[in-house]
């Protein structure tokens, strides 16, 4: 019986993370988001009611559970503020449910200008950042320049880091970039009142994680973003700028890797991407303009539309041992109602060789030109399924066929936004 859960995405975001961590919380004391920022947008439908979580975790919603903010996460106090008060307003008291980690490295608003100065210089060869100023939060923190959430405890010492880090990206605004500089009062005023709000939230979580562990407490490791946005493992530079994949859990939380014992890698039942890269099985036809229409693929933070394609086997088995996945969470499957034909990608074709699983650099990537594999569709509705019974065979033999080829055993299937269109086939936590 596993205690210690990660969820994360097995592909490049946007799979169903936030649903299936909104599922499984009912069953754990402490959901826990160890990287990424604001960047990530994860849904949740309960009766009909959608709510769209950035910073927060997405076990939010439920009474009686603890949300960590840990280390590995950049945060921004402006966006912490934003989603504390618009769960305000639908009555949920985020202050009762919430600790912040002292270790978080802060996102300021000089971030977010520097990611979007640097987005317009690249042009056609942009990464199609979310413009959140992950990137440039993540380059302070490894140069061991930024401010941290326990730097809000002494002001004083607070607002001389901050007078010096600040310049310095006035400074590249201004003259790197050519654009406009920002307000200091301004920006430092706003921290200050920020800081009001984050500092009784405040905490040292991997004490707090160790003692849920030695309680025997069930606990979640809520991922953000998907593996192939992993800054070493996924398809760089077209990644994100934290790690996404599974070790991250440990590494963003401070919670001993020989404690995690279970690991859902979640995928929709086809593939899709934001911004740039590669993306093997993209389809720019009508039959991807189906599934983004079908599967309302747009962007949660950005509105942005996604880019949809087959799903890819050779991707899932990279992702399955960089994450050592022990069960999948499928999810959109309705989305596949109707269709005649469906395809997988089996493997690739690169330099006249066949290969099953996806090659390390991005110049392989994308030279690789993806076998197919064709399954029949089914024309009947999958939508709101709560038993694999139910679903039609060319559906069963689909899921069946994933486990096959992934030699790894399909968990949860997701059939539709709600938190309780599901069909449990083993629960992570019983
Ligand atoms: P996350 O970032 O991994 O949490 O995923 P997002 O929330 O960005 O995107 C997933 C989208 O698919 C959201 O709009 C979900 O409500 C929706 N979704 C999740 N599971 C299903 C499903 O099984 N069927 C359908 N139709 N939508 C789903
Ligand atoms: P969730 O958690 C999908 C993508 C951006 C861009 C790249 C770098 O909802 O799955 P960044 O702003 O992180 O520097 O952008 O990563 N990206 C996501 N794509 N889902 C996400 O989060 C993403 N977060 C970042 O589109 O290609
Ligand atoms: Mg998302």
């Amino acid at each position: 019986m596993a205690k210690n859960v990660v969820i994360l995405g097995a592909q490049w975001g946007d799979e169903g993370k936030g649903k299936l961590v909104d599922l499984l919380t009912d069953h754990v004391k402490a959901v826990v988001r160890f990287q990424g920022g604001h960047n990530a947008g994860h849904t949740v439908v309960v009766n009909g009611k959608k709510t769209i979580l950035h910073l927060l975790p997405s076990g939010i919603l439920h009474d009686g559970v603890v949300n960590y903010i840990a280390s590995g996460v950049v945060l921004s106090p402006e966006a912490l503020i934003t989603e504390i008060n618009g769960l305000k307003e639908q009555g949920i008291d985020v202050a009762k449910r919430l600790y912040i980690s002292d270790a978080c490295n802060l996102l300021l608003p000089y971030h977010g200008a520097i990611d979007k100065a640097r987005e317009l210089a690249l042009g056609d060869n942009a990464i199609g950042t979310t413009r959140r100023g992950i990137g440039p939060a993540y380059v302070d923190k490894a140069a061991r320049a930024g401010l941290r959430a326990g730097d809000l405890i002494q002001i004083e010492s607070f607002i001389d880091k901050f007078t010096a880090i600040f310049e310095y990206h006035n400074f590249i605004l201004q003259n790197y970039y050519g654009v406009p500089a920002l307000d200091f009062k301004q920006m430092l005023d706003e921290v200050l009142s920020s800081a009001e709000v984050i500092r009784p939230l405040l905490i040292d979580v991997p004490v707090k994680l160790n003692e849920h562990y030695k309680n025997g407490d069930n606990v979640l490791f809520e991922g953000a973003q998907g593996t192939f946005l992993d800054i070493d493992h996924g398809t760089y530079p077209f990644v994100t700028s934290s790690n996404t994949v599974a070790g991250a859990a440990s590494v963003g939380s401070g919670f001993g890797p020989l404690y995690l014992d279970y690991v859902l890698g979640v995928t929709k039942v086809y593939a899709t991407r934001v911004g740039s890269g590669p993306f093997p099985t993209e389809l720019k036809d009508d039959v991807g303009a189906r599934l983004a229409e079908r599967g309302n693929e747009f962007g949660a933070t950005t509105g942005r539309p996604r880019r949809c394609g087959w799903l890819d086997i050779a991707l899932l088995r990279r992702s399955v041992l960089l994450n050592s996945i022990t069960a999948l969470g499928i999810t959109k499957l309705d989305v596949l109602d109707g269709m005649e034909k469906i395809k997988i990608c089996v493997g690739y074709k690169l330099n006249e060789k066949n290969i099953t699983i996806s090659p390390s650099t991005l110049r392989d990537l994308k030279a690789c030109e993806p076998i197919y594999e064709e399954l029949p569709g089914w024309t009947e509705s999958t939508f709101g399924a709560k038993s694999f019974d139910e679903l039609p065979k060319a559906a069963k033999d689909y899921i069946k066929r994933i486990e096959e080829l992934l030699q790894i055993r399909v968990a949860l299937v997701a059939t539709g936004q709600e938190r309780d269109d599901i069909i449990i086939i083993e629960h992570p936590f019983d």
